[in-house]
């Protein structure tokens, strides 16, 4: 078959001669486990478009699919300076974006790295923490201080019910994160109440998922872009639907919202098949939901995203610990450890250009003080190999779901995320799934491709609160029917 796309890389291939025949049978069973082949993507992918569907229906299904309240297309001629923060990975960022009018803007950000226990500390810590940092922001960026309050567009990375763009109300914690007193709350007020204790001259004007931040900031510079997506530390994609499309809306919208007018969905499909009917899940798949802090949620997210990825390697080598196939007489402290393998892990193991794997045996060495032998790291890349193949095979189907949904023959699906960004090979998987859950005719160009998103958090956020602004100037809604 010849495709105009990007290629996946080759597996490597090497001699295996000195790997026991026992070793050989566990990666046998292993494979076949880690394995999805195109025709299981194409039966995920049709249960992801009847799911996607259930979403925004009266009844709605595991899919939140969340109205984002974003009526309109950028025009790519906002303007106007504007703050932004992103809360949802490992970092906390703050940017200060211009918008040139032009299809054009500027950013000057700062990354905050937010401390590991913030994870799970007190509701109180979270917004004391943003709302610190804002204030070293806008000191330094604004030293004369300023005349009046920044409009600030606020991108929180979870699932948030949202009845108008100021506000969202958490459903659930995802990504490890499990702040107590927020799940159920809106969490605008708390963030402005935070803002104003530290005294920064800001106002939060829209509360933004980082999907539709990407989406709308991908639409600011590329017409042909059609799709919000994040591969990160979790992930997710948002789209633009039509008001009249959207059941669960009915009588919700104000009068002057016409029925054919756009609205961005926060589709939060990391959630698909919470009722594990087509998910081709491991049992370390499963024992990584049982020990989550919310169990049998975002399940589609645990297989693929950026959080789980390097956990997923750890109960494969523990399990093989387990039955005395690797690491005999090793230390093993630290592969206890849950969470100890970030996905960077997998990731340089991937990567390392050496046929004797060595940084692969540095890596095990630094990180969890063993010592590995060259069977050993044979088997342990061709585990990461198939993490990482998984991943993106498995990412794809809820593009290929949406592009079927709305009936797109191509599209540009504009992605971010570190998974995305970093992650060896993941676009050429990811292309080369799409290929298969399609079909397309050999010798064309790729009809649906990925292509790397503009900063979604950053500009994306900026440019929805200009939008917001400019509704609200002309007496136009954005939330629901009062
Ligand atoms: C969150 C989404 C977010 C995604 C990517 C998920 O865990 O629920 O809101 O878009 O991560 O950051």
């Amino acid at each position: 078959m010849v495709h105009l796309g990007p290629k996946p890389p080759q597996h490597r291939k090497g001699t295996w001669t000195d790997v026991s025949e026992t070793l050989l049978a566990d990666l046998k069973e292993l494979e076949e486990q880690l394995t999805v082949s195109g025709e299981t993507l194409k039966k995920i992918t049709a249960h992801f478009i009847t799911e996607l569907d259930k979403g925004l229906s009266k009844k709605g299904g595991n899919i939140p699919m969340i109205p984002g309240w974003v009526h309109d297309f950028p025009t790519g001629k906002e303007t106007g300076n504007y703050l932004a923060i992103d809360l949802g990975g490992t970092n906390l960022r703050v940017v200060l974006v211009k918008l040139g009018g032009n299809r054009d803007f500027d950013t000057t950000q700062s990354k905050y790295s937010l401390p590991e226990h913030i994870r799970t500390a007190k509701s109180e810590e979270l917004w004391g923490f943003i709302a610190k940092c804002l204030k070293k922001f806008v000191v330094e960026e604004f030293p004369e201080g300023c005349t009046s309050n920044l409009p600030l567009g606020f991108t929180f990375s979870f699932p948030a019910s949202q009845s108008a763009i100021n506000s969202g109300i958490l459903q659930r914690w995802t990504k490890g994160f499990d702040i107590e007193g927020v799940e159920g709350h809106d969490v605008v007020p708390m963030l402005q109440a935070a803002i104003e204790k530290e005294g920064v001259p800001i106002d939060i004007v829209a509360l933004i998922n980082d999907t539709t931040g990407t989406l709308v900031a991908s639409m600011y510079t590329d017409p042909e872009a059609k799709m919000g997506l994040i591969f990160g530390t979790g992930c997710n994609g948002a789209y633009y639907d039509v008001v009249q499309d959207i059941p669960k809306l009915e009588g919700k919208i104000p009068d002057d919202v016409p029925q054919t007018s756009p609205m961005a969905i926060n589709c939060e499909y990391g959630s698909f098949d919470n009722e594990h009917l087509v998910l081709p899940r491991t049992k370390y798949d499963i024992q990584i939901d049982a020990e989550s802090p919310r169990p049998g949620q975002q399940s589609f997210e645990k297989m693929i995203s950026g959080y789980y990825l390097g956990e997923v390697l750890r109960l494969v080598l523990l399990d093989l610990v387990s039955k005395n196939h690797i690491f005999a007489n090793q230390p093993l402290e630290k592969l206890n450890k849950a969470f100890i393998m970030d996905t960077s892990f997998p990731a340089k193991i991937e990567e390392d250009p050496f046929e004797n794997l060595s940084e692969t045996q540095e890596l095990f060495q630094e990180v969890l003080g063993i010592e590995t032998t060259s069977p050993e790291r044979k088997i342990i890349r061709r585990l990461a190999e198939l993490i990482g193949e998984r991943s993106p095979r498995l990412s794809v189907c809820g593009i290929a779901a949406i592009c079927q949904k709305r009936g797109y023959k191509t599209a540009h699906c504009a992605a971010d995320g570190s998974v995305f960004n970093r992650y060896p090979g993941f676009k050429e998987r990811a292309a080369q799934a799409l290929r298969e859950i399609f079909e397309w005719e050999d010798g064309v160009e790729d009809p649906i491709v990925l292509v790397a998103a503009e900063d979604g958090s950053g500009a994306g956020a900026a440019i929805i609160a200009a939008l917001t602004q400019e509704r609200l100037k002309k007496g136009l809604s954005v939330g629901v029917k009062q």
